[in-house]
């Protein structure tokens, strides 16, 4: 054993000679020929002048170079996030430092094609292109290159076939291709990648059969082959000598079908599976029961159905979204879930009360099923880790049970769309991370919860269409309602004024703000294996999101970022307009229909520039219509009728776009020659307050929609939390 004097010795020694190298560093060590293809290399780009290589210092200490000690050769350079914004010339001077074993040039904005002089690097065993702005095909010189190991193209737009030449590539283990534009089918035999531990294609759009080969490669520890456009059945090699390493599969946004194959369980190590957004049919192969490290299974978006067993409970994370599956078994061990997602499926019957035993539940996603019953307390056990609780279209009965006193992560909270009643729960007032709560459709009697109004989150409130009553305002709410951008308490019973300073607290419609960022830029990266966990989810919430919101003008994108929305529709509000509405400058939507509002409409409330929809129908509005809201560009629906209005329309354009019944029933308005000249004769009846509710309705389904996703998107995040615990 080295005794302490022996050790210090040693180290005495070391720093002696690192300090005499230091002090007289070996002249030449850097060669010639290799600096100078190094200048000549950055001189090419047209930022390469600013580059902070020292001419005069050794070029073997330059950033981003190492050579190799004894010959003075580059091996090695790395510049990655450097700024190089031009192509890479077939006669780059790069090309000259023949030793180079490893070059990262990922996320530099290379543009162009890849050069087919490549080929003279024959010793590069790293290739890293990752994220810049590459075109065209794949040089067939990249053949050349047979002692690559890792090979990083992804994030790029390249195009044409998978390139025939990889075959030469066999001591490839990292492998890359995805988020390309590479359109093409697989070569039959993909089994020569004997090293090959790392495959990725996915987002590209290669299509056919997949070709089971690949899966004869025995080092292979994940594949990746997400949104592309392969069709048929998918199938392992019938053979014994399978990759025993597989740890995760991803098949996720394709066009297979047919059963999932009962030999998927050969691969025993496998820990994480999506196979969803196919069309895989039948049930779920109990074979799967045998992968004892498995912790995610991702199904959604197919056509399964039949009798979920019970095994999965003991995943981490399961979604089954989006199936015809109508039964499951319970959990004959203790369940360990902590995301679940069974919505849009046929599910029937109470609350399965074993969720109470799970202690780290995350996500719990019922909605879109035929459950029934009441929302047991024993929930209550499992929302000290919940981030998303969402029962959003069943027909759960009873009252909503009080029990989110230790719910401190909760974000969504959505039991809309049931047959709830009794009082709203109180203890929400602990959830201080609360961004979206959504009651609408139920028959909840109570008060207008105020006490929310200090939540420093809370993003969305919707308690549309139930029986709360009572005041809207009161005086301890002067504090609150800092973050809120989407309010709807329409179709209830509220009463009351509100005080001329009502919204002058609400920031986040006063202000456009960029939280959302966070959300999606997430989820582009890097992708390792162990983190596109993330990655996949986000994106098939964001493809999901697109779809919904086709043929509305709007995108999820903005409903977070840009959409302000206030609906006190259907009420008994009385007293005038707070003249406080005029500081909500980012408010999108504002509809006071159908309530007792009387007086003058606030002149100031041509300071809503963003306004889109307004709606003051059927109130006791008196006096003009302020001239300068015919200045809002925007205002492309209005409605003023069945008011005690009078004198002149505003002239503005958007205000001549109108029909005539927007303007019905105000004895004392003129000007409105023009306007219903067109095609809409005025007309006596309530056929106005049709159009109108088809057009508040649609604005508020799809306000519905998008939250029905928001809490997807937002489980993306506790999905990289439980990766990163995973990992510890
Ligand atoms: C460049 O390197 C030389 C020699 O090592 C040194 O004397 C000089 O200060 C360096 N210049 C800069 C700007 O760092
Ligand atoms: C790099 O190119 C981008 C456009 O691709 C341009 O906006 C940027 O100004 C360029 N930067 C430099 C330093 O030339
Ligand atoms: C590639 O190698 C050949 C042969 O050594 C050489 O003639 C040619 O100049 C090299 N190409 C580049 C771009 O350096
Ligand atoms: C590379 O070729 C281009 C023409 O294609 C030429 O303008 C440039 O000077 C050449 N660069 C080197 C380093 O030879
Ligand atoms: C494939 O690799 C071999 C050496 O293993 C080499 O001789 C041949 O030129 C390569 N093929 C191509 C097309 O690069
Ligand atoms: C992808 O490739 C197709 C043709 O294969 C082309 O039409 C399309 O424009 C390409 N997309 C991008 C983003 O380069
Ligand atoms: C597939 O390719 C490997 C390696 O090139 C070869 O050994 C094997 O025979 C091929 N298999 C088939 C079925 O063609
Ligand atoms: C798989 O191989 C075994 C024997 O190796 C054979 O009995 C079985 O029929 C094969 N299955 C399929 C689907 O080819
Ligand atoms: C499961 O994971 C544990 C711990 O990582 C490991 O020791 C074990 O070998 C794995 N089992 C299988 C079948 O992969
Ligand atoms: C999905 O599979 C079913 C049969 O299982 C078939 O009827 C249907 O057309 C397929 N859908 C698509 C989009 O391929
Ligand atoms: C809930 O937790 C309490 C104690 O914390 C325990 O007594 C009870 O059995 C739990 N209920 C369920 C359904 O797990
Ligand atoms: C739930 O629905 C089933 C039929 O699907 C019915 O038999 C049962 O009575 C319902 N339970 C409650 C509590 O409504």
């Amino acid at each position: 054993m080295m005794t302490r004097s022996h050790c210090n010795c040693f180290i005495t020694i070391f720093f002696t000679l690192l300090l005499h190298t230091l002090a007289s560093p070996p002249h030449h060590f850097c060669k010639q020929d290799q600096r100078d293809a190094l200048l000549e290399f950055i001189a090419e780009f047209p930022t390469g002048e600013s580059y902070t290589w020292n001419k005069s210092s050794d070029c073997c200490f330059w950033e981003g170079v190492t050579c190799n000690p004894r010959s003075g050769q580059v091996i090695s350079l790395d510049l990655s996030y450097t700024l190089l914004n031009s192509s890479l010339k077939t006669n780059n001077s790069l090309f000259r430092l023949r030793s180079l074993r490893h070059l990262n040039l990922m996320d530099c904005n290379l543009q162009g094609e890849i050069p087919s002089s490549q080929g003279n690097l024959s010793r590069l065993v790293e290739l890293d292109l990752w994220d810049n702005h590459l075109v065209g095909e794949v040089p067939v010189s990249i053949g050349n290159l047979n002692e690559l190991r890792v090979l990083s193209l992804g994030g790029n737009k390249l195009s044409g076939n998978f390139p025939i030449i990889f075959a030469n590539l066999t001591k490839l283990s990292f492998f890359g291709l995805n988020f390309n534009n590479f359109t093409s089918t697989l070569p039959v035999n993909m089994s020569e990648f004997i090293n090959l531990e790392y495959f990725n294609i996915n987002e590209n759009s290669f299509f056919g059969p997949f070709p089971k080969s690949l899966f004869l490669n025995p080092l292979l520890e994940s594949v990746d082959l997400g949104r592309n456009q392969f069709t048929g059945p998918f199938e392992f090699p019938n053979t014994s000598s399978l990759s025993s390493k597989l740890q995760f599969l991803n098949l996720a946004n394709n066009r297979f079908d047919g059963p999932i194959p009962e030999s998927i369980s050969k691969f025993l190590h496998l820990s994480q599976i999506y196979l969803n957004h196919n069309n895989f049919s039948g049930s779920i192969p109990r074979s799967l029961s045998k992968l004892a490290n498995l912790t995610d299974l991702h199904l959604s978006n197919n056509m399964l159905k039949g009798r979920v067993p019970g095994f999965l409970w003991r995943l981490i994370a399961v979604t089954l979204s989006h199936n015809y599956f109508s039964s499951f078994a319970n959990p004959s061990k203790d369940p360990l879930i902590q995301m679940l997602d069974l919505s849009s499926n046929s599910f029937q019957g109470p609350f399965p009360h074993w969720i109470c035993k799970l202690k780290k539940l995350s996500l719990l996603d019922l909605s879109n099923n035929l459950f029934n019953g009441s929302i047991p307390p024993c929930l209550r056990n499992s929302t000290v880790s919940l981030i998303d609780l969402i029962l959003r279209n069943n027909s759960f009965s009873g009252i909503i049970p009080d029990i989110f006193a230790d719910a401190t992560e909760l974000q969504s909270f959505d039991v809309s769309r049931n047959h709830l009643e009794g009082s709203f729960p109180k203890s929400l007032i602990i959830c201080k991370a609360l961004q979206i709560v959504n009651v609408e459709n139920n028959k909840i009697k109570d008060e207008f919860p105020f006490w929310l109004g200090s939540l420093p989150s809370l993003n969305v409130l919707i308690l549309r269409s139930n029986e709360f009553y009572g005041p809207l305002y009161h005086r301890h709410m002067s504090i609150g309602f800092q973050s809120l951008k989407v309010i709807d308490v329409s179709h209830n019973e509220f009463t009351g004024t509100l005080p001329s300073h009502y919204f002058s607290n609400w920031r986040e419609m006063t202000t456009s703000s960029e939280e959302i960022d966070q959300y999606y830029f997430a989820s582009i990266g890097y992708t390792t294996p162990w983190n596109t966990y993330h990655t996949i989810y986000y994106e098939s919430v964001y493809h999901s999101m697109e779809m919904v919101n086709k043929g509305v003008e709007m995108n999820f994108e903005r409903i977070l970022k840009d959409f302000r929305a206030i609906n006190f529709s259907g009420n008994r509000i009385s007293g005038e307009i707070p003249e406080s509405i005029s500081c909500l400058k980012e408010l999108r939507l504002l509809n006071l229909s159908n309530n007792n509002f009387r007086n003058d409409i606030p002149r100031c409330m041509s300071n809503l520039k963003n306004l889109e929809t307004l709606d003051l129908s059927s109130n006791n509005l008196s006096g003009q219509i302020p001239q300068d809201l015919g200045n809002l560009s925007f205002l492309s629906y209005m409605n003023f009728s069945h008011n005690l209005l009078e004198g002149p329309v505003p002239r503005g354009t958007q205000f001549q776009r109108q029909t005539c019944s927007s303007f019905l029933d105000n004895p004392g308005l003129f000007g409105l020659e023009e306007i219903c000249q067109q095609t809409h004769v005025p007309n006596p009846t309530s056929h106005q307050s049709e159009e109108l509710s088809e057009a508040e309705e649609q604005v508020f389904n799809w306000i519905a929609a998008a939250i029905a996703y928001g809490p997807g998107l937002l489980c993306g995040l506790v999905m990289g939390h439980i990766f990163t615990s995973h990992n510890q």
